[in-house]
This record gives structure tokens, C-alpha cells and sequence, in this order.
């Protein structure tokens, strides 16, 4: 493990709780509204892959950076024939496989700790998404190849965009807690994607993101 996806995990291993609270709302009225208002995009992109990913029934899923693992639980309640999880967070895998058993999908979902350079199969799923993923990864490249290789239909992915108030004031928020985030433009999106092959079927502003669908010939 590099010692930057170390300190990802690490961060990430903290964050378990903060993060969830966004998805469940264990937090003040107040927080709860903030996070209507300033976080918007990220119940946004959640329909977007949703939307993107229908049909659902009977497909595989990769959910690389699965986090507490509410894409991968809905995917298998939407009836998912299989999806992987996959987290370089042990805290978030085990959020995940506390919540899939929850609401009794744990035999559809099959979380693990890995990062995806490093993860081996010789499966080939239908969609393999990456929400919320980018922002933390300093080489997007081997990444995106990687998602290729373990694709056969389609990637939906999402991306910070560079041009936003919220860019600089994230960067310095994170610096403190010692996490990088990295932010991109449409035009280096467009470059990523064609040099690991895909062909871009859609790619949307999303509030201060873009979401990507992607497949190949
Ligand atoms: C912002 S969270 C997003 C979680 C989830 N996709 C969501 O949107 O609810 C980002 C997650 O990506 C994970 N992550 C970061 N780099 C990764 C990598 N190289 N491989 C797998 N997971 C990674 C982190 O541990 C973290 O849980």
C-alpha cells in the first residue's frame, strides 16, 4: 500500500461516522439542512446513477470507493444480480457489511478492502461506477484503465469540478485534516476518458460536479 492511499484509508477510517450522517441524517436540524443546501450534488449524483444504471435487475456492479456502501445496499435492493464493493477503508467495509445484512442483501453484495490497482478477478462487470471516488485519487489514468479492463458495459463516474467557490475553501478544509482532493475540468475529463478508451455518452454538471457515463466499442 503507498503511503498516500495509507493516509486515504486512514482519513477515511475517521471520517466513517461524519460521512454516513449525510446519508442518514443522524445530525441536528441544522446540519441536516446545511447539508441539503451545500451538499445538494451529493443526493444528485446519487440519482444520477440510478437513473443511468436502469435496468438494474439481473446486472453486476463494481462500486469502487463504496464508501458506507448506500450505492452498492440500493443496487441489490433495486435486484442486482452481484455487487462488489470495493474500499481501501476497513471501517467503511464494515459499515457496509453491517447495512447490506440490514436490509438483508448481504448475500447480493460482497464488500472487501482493497484498492483497485490492487484488486484481482477475473470477472467482468455490466456497470462499474466511482462516485465521490476522484477527488482522491492523484493518478486518475491507472485508475480509469483499470475500470475498463473490469467493465463490459458502462462506468458512471463523478468528478469535482476545478472552477467552483467550493474548490479552494474544500482544499484548505481537508489540508488541515491532512487529506488531498484533487478537482477537474470538463476538457481534462474528455482527455482521461478518451486516453483509457472510453467513449463519453454523457457527461452532466451536476452542482459543483460533473457525472460521467462512459462505454466502449
Ligand atoms: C467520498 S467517499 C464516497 C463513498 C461512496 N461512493 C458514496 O458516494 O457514498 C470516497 C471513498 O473512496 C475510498 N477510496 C479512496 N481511494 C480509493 C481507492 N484507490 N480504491 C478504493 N477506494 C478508495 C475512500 O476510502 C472513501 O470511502
Amino acid at each position: 500500500m503507498s503511503n498516500e492511499i495509507k493516509r486515504q484509508s486512514e482519513f477515511w477510517d475517521s471520517e466513517l461516522t461524519a460521512f454516513d450522517a449525510i446519508y442518514t441524517h443522524k445530525k441536528s436540524k441544522v446540519q441536516v439542512w446545511l447539508d441539503r443546501i451545500f451538499r445538494k450534488d451529493m443526493f444528485e449524483r446519487f440519482e444520477f446513477t440510478m437513473d443511468n444504471s436502469e435496468p438494474i435487475k439481473g446486472k453486476t456492479f463494481l462500486d469502487v470507493g463504496c464508501g458506507s456502501g448506500q450505492y452498492s445496499i440500493e443496487f441489490a435492493r433495486r435486484g442486482a444480480g452481484h455487487v462488489v464493493g470495493l474500499d481501501i477503508s476497513n471501517n467503511m467495509v464494515h459499515a457496509s457489511q453491517e447495512y447490506a445484512k440490514r436490509n438483508s442483501v448481504d448475500v447480493e453484495c460482497n464488500f472487501m478492502q482493497s484498492d483497485l490497482l490492487e484488486y484481482k478477478t477475473d470477472a467482468k462487470f455490466d456497470i462499474t461506477i466511482g462516485i465521490g471516488l476522484f477527488d482522491y485519487i492523484k493518478e486518475p489514468l491507472p485508475v480509469v484503465k483499470k475500470m475498463r479492463e473490469l467493465t463490459a458495459g458502462k462506468v458512471i463516474l463523478s468528478f469535482p469540478r476545478l472552477f467552483t467557490w467550493r474548490a479552494p475553501v474544500r482544499k484548505a478544509r481537508l489540508a488541515i485534516k491532512k487529506c488531498n482532493v484533487y478537482f477537474y475540468t470538463k476538457n481534462g475529463i474528455r482527455r482521461l476518458m478518451k486516453e483509457a478508451d472510453f467513449r463519453i455518452s454523457r457527461i452532466e454538471k451536476v452542482g459543483k460536479l460533473y457525472c460521467v457515463v462512459a462505454t466502449y466499442d
